[in-house]
């Protein structure tokens, strides 16, 4: 296709958006009526629905292949379009359709399934993660199926039900599966645009992250503890004097050789940073904290959100937390606890270190039980991609400005297996809102960046489709940052 023809269909799709805008706005609600959340035992058929209903949408567009793939968890949706010919691109998009739990339900204005549109935002779990993302990227392909009948590029689609729970089946599958993922670029939208004000954004980087429960055992029953008090060790005591120990006051983790693997920013990386605008004060107004953290020194708290690791305990229970007071030694104490890591961290190594760390500074009065729940790898993307001009290019053509460059604090560990299993190299370009309440009650979206995002979209596959397949695989730079 010529320069010209190739502009001509892309404002034929993205006018076929517009007209098309209320209809798909209702058809993202149904989407999100269906409640995929992964965690929830009880919610397995609804997580196959959200699979299966994808799998339809996409047979329905023309995607050939389009199946929905049992496995070890919640099934993984594959389709793929290859008809743009041996010399264009071929691109392998990721998002994920299953959701986070919806608690607590009473602090939701309107119930999480039943998408409520307002200020002009949609409302509703997962409405920014992952389901409205994944969503945009089946509307960008109608509009060029709708209209052109082909689409630019040719697109290979991996839509995951487990990334909520740790993607435990991910690499097994693309292990199995590898003929069905593989692609010059994968396309990840599962993160933020740099700002609520419409400023998008091109992600390089993503924490990893290694999760346990740990479990502090004592007497064999509660017991009273004016009786027992002073002789048998309070789990509970033991148990937050032990997570106490593995931060100290900067927040910087005291297991030891958690360090040895960070990658120190370059002075260049530290100027990245800089350059960014962002307001400290306005964070902590939005996140409702008095300030920041006084945090690790010689690092900025963007710095400190995204490219260090951090410890943090996740939920802590045991003993008496009823009504009034029961005074007891508690037979237990339980902690959920995780780090996020940064490259080049081994979330396997941090695994064993934490376990052996805890069970040396376990007092011989208790037994120390820690089980690993689940890990990530941690990922960067290089900024000199040949992917990176064409996708900033995209952005700016859907919102009227040029894209910033940040590294997320968040995790999604499919970028780096695909890295690892088949050489992948990840673009993150994610839409979702940075305050739109991920993983907490009242998630929302903007209906701006779903619509300027699936304009960028629509371009995104015209500008890829511009190149040749080999020029896009070009070169494996090193990484810079
Ligand atoms: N979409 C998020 C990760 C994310 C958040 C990326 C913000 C960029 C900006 C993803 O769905 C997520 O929540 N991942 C989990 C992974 C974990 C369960 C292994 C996370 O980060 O806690
Ligand atoms: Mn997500
Ligand atoms: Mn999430």
């Amino acid at each position: 296709m010529s320069q010209t023809d190739t502009s001509v269909a892309t404002d034929a799709a993205i006018a076929y958006l517009r007209e098309h805008d209320t209809e798909h706005l209702a058809q993202l609600d149904e989407f999100l009526r269906i409640e995929s959340i992964s965690a929830d035992p009880g919610r397995i058929d609804e997580v196959r629905r959200a699979g299966q209903w994808i799998v339809d949408e996409l047979t329905r567009l023309g995607i050939e292949r389009a199946t929905l793939h049992e496995t070890s968890a919640h099934p993984i949706v594959t389709g793929e379009w290859m008809k743009a010919g041996d010399d264009a691109p071929t691109v392998l998009i990721y998002c994920h359709y299953d959701v986070q739990p919806a608690d607590p339900l009473d602090e939701w204005i309107r119930p999480p399934f039943e998408p409520r549109h307002e200020n002009d935002r949609v409302y509703a779990r997962g409405s920014g993660d992952d389901k409205g993302q994944l969503f945009m990227h089946l509307k960008a392909v109608e509009a060029w199926m709708a209209t052109a009948n082909r689409l630019p590029v040719n697109l290979r689609f991996f839509f995951e039900g487990d990334e909520e729970v740790g993607s435990e089946p991910v690499e097994a599958f693309i292990e199995e599966h590898a003929d069905l993922l593989r692609a010059d670029v994968c396309v990840v939208s599962d993160g933020d645009t740099f700002d609520d004000d419409g400023t998008p954004a091109i992600g390089y980087g993503l924490r990893g992250i290694a999760y346990w429960e740990v479990r502090v055992h004592g007497p064999r029953q509660d017991v009273h503890s004016g009786q027992y008090g002073g002789g048998v060790d309070n789990p509970a005591n033991v148990l937050v004097r032990m997570l106490a120990s593995l931060t100290a006051a900067d927040g910087r983790v005291t297991v030891p050789g958690f360090y040895d693997r960070v990658r120190d920013l370059t002075d260049e990386a530290h100027a990245a940073y800089a350059a960014l605008p962002f307001d400290e004060g306005a964070w902590a107004d939005e996140t409702g904290v008095p300030g920041p953290m006084e945090g690790e020194r010689g690092h900025s708290l963007l710095e400190r959100l995204s490219a260090r690791p951090t410890f943090d305990i996740n939920g802590i229970w045991g003993g008496y937390t009823g009504d009034g007071a029961k005074t007891i030694i508690p037979a237990w104490a339980a902690a959920k606890i995780s780090t996020r890591l940064v490259p080049d961290q081994d979330y396997r190594e941090i695994e064993t270190s934490m376990q052996a760390h805890l069970a040396s500074i376990a007092p011989p009065t208790v037994r120390v039980e820690v089980r690993v729940i689940h890990g990530g790898a941690p990922a960067i993307t290089p900024l000199d991609h040949p992917g990176i001009g064409p996708a900033s290019r995209a952005l700016e053509a859907g919102f009227g400005k040029p894209p910033l460059f940040q590294r997320s604090g968040g995790s999604v560990p499919v970028v780096a297996a695909l890295d690892a299993h088949l050489g992948l190299k990840t673009l993150m370009i994610g839409f979702a809102n940075p305050t739109g309440n991920f993983h907490a009650p009242n998630e929302w979206m903007s209906l701006r960046n779903i619509r300027d995002g699936v304009v960028s979209l629509v371009h995104l596959w015209a500008e890829l489709g511009a190149m040749r397949a080999s020029d896009l695989r070009a070169g494996e730079p090193a990484p810079r940052r």
